[in-house]
């Protein structure tokens, strides 16, 4: 019996930055190697400030593939019949005009992380594409990797109790000393620093383990706390502690989870193992670094006295670099006429953008006047 022809997903690249080419290296892989063979993806078009840079993105990561389209613009890949949905890979503080742009031209989003610059931002986003009926979601890979779908399993599959506490970081060194100011990472004006760059990998695991977790029965955090210290360079936060508290705040309550998350992110520091420890009643998951792509975790199960029971790794390979399961879910999601992924919807995306904005109040950190589109 003949299958079914896999659903083809058009894409339309803005912009050729790093993980621009990261994501359409991945998107090219076949996804029979995962063992998808529902969904493909097809790059129809590039976009960028220069149709030089384009062409050469093309010939560099897309094997020169004639019928894809070099343009100069982002405006020409929006009015491309031949896009379904874009992605989008520039700055922080364009990804709200940019995908505005896109959703406005009726085009599918998937939009770098963090998705926007603050709350007020994403809202007006999320209303523009329920006005345009078109699907939107924020490009955190690290949701769609199948080692992740397995720690969630796990975690709510009730054999290590409810979570207690979770700890996570994420550093990186990136030789801020050495760099122009003007680079994103370090440019107040493009929402440099650690937290809005870094931030949103300790907290997919913080969403992931408390807030998704059925005790906590989707409640938002009870507390939200942070401090920034900042860099003289430009005063754009060089490291961030933020810790989210969630507990019911009267009997009446129906969530019961009762659990905290402290989380890190350093721009002039080496990432440190272990990136994520996860603790529950009855156990731990640890999640090595790189927290936003992990290949293994490991779990202890506690005895009643405390001590490790039993301990189990487990590993985990694939072809390509792991950015390509996000785009298996905008495909699916775009074939069945879905608005948002349930894996990382829009309310976990508020939700991180809210917390954000909170620990950024707290720290004392304010973007220089027009950055934020909305507020
Ligand atoms: N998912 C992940 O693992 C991951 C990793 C790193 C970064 N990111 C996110 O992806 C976004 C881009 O990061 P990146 O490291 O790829 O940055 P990047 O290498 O600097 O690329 C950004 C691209 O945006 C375009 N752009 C438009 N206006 C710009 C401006 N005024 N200044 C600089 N670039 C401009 C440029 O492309 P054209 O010249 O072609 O227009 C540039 O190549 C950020 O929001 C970041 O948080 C995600």
């Amino acid at each position: 019996m003949a299958s079914a022809q896999p659903f083809v997903l058009r894409w339309g690249i803005i912009s050729t930055g790093r993980i621009a080419s990261c994501f359409v290296k991945d998107a090219l892989v076949d996804p029979k190697t995962r063992d998808v063979h529902d969904v493909v993806h097809k790059i129809t078009a590039v976009g960028s400030r220069s149709v030089a840079k384009a062409d050469e993105f093309i010939a560099e990561f897309a094997g020169g593939d004639k019928s894809i389209k070099g343009y100069g613009s982002y405006t020409e890949v929006f009015a491309d019949k031949n896009v379904d949905a874009v992605y989008i890979g520039t700055p922080h503080t364009f990804h709200y005009d940019n995908a505005l742009e896109a959703i406005k031209a009726k085009k599918h989003v998937l939009c770098e992380k963090p998705v926007t610059c603050n709350g007020a931002e994403l809202r007006s986003l999320l209303a523009a594409a329920k006005e345009h009926g078109v699907f939107f979601m924020e490009a955190l890979w690290t949701r769609f990797q199948p080692l992740t779908k397995e720690v969630k399993k796990l975690a709510e599959s009730g054999v290590l109790g409810d979570p207690v506490a979770l700890q996570a970081d994420l550093s990186g060194d990136f030789g801020i000393n050495n760099l122009p100011k003007s680079h994103r990472i370090l440019d107040p004006a493009l929402g440099g620093g650690a937290l809005l760059d870094l931030g949103p990998y300790p907290l997919i695991w913080a969403i992931l383990a408390l807030y998704e977790h059925p005790s906590n029965n989707g409640a938002n955090p009870s507390d939200i706390s942070g401090t920034m210290l900042k860099t003289p360079l430009t005063g754009v936060d060089r490291s961030t502690s933020y810790t989210v508290t969630f507990s019911p705040t009267s009997s009446s309550d129906k969530n019961t989870l009762s659990a905290q998350a402290i989380m890190s992110c350093n721009i002039n520091a080496q990432a440190y193992q272990t990136g994520v420890i996860i603790r529950y009643e009855r156990g731990t998951i640890t999640i090595p670094a790189p927290i936003f792509c992990p290949k293994s975790f490991t779990v202890q199960y506690l005895n009643g006295k405390g001590t490790v029971a039993k301990e189990e790794t487990r590993k985990f390979e694939y072809v390509g670099s792991g950015w390509h399961f996000q785009a298996d879910e905008v495909a699916r999601c775009v074939r069945d006429g879905k608005a948002e992924s349930e894996l990382w919807g829009h309310n976990k995306s508020l939700l991180e953008m809210d917390i954000f904005d909170e620990v950024r109040r707290q720290g004392g950190y304010k973007f220089p006047p027009g950055v934020e589109k909305v507020v």
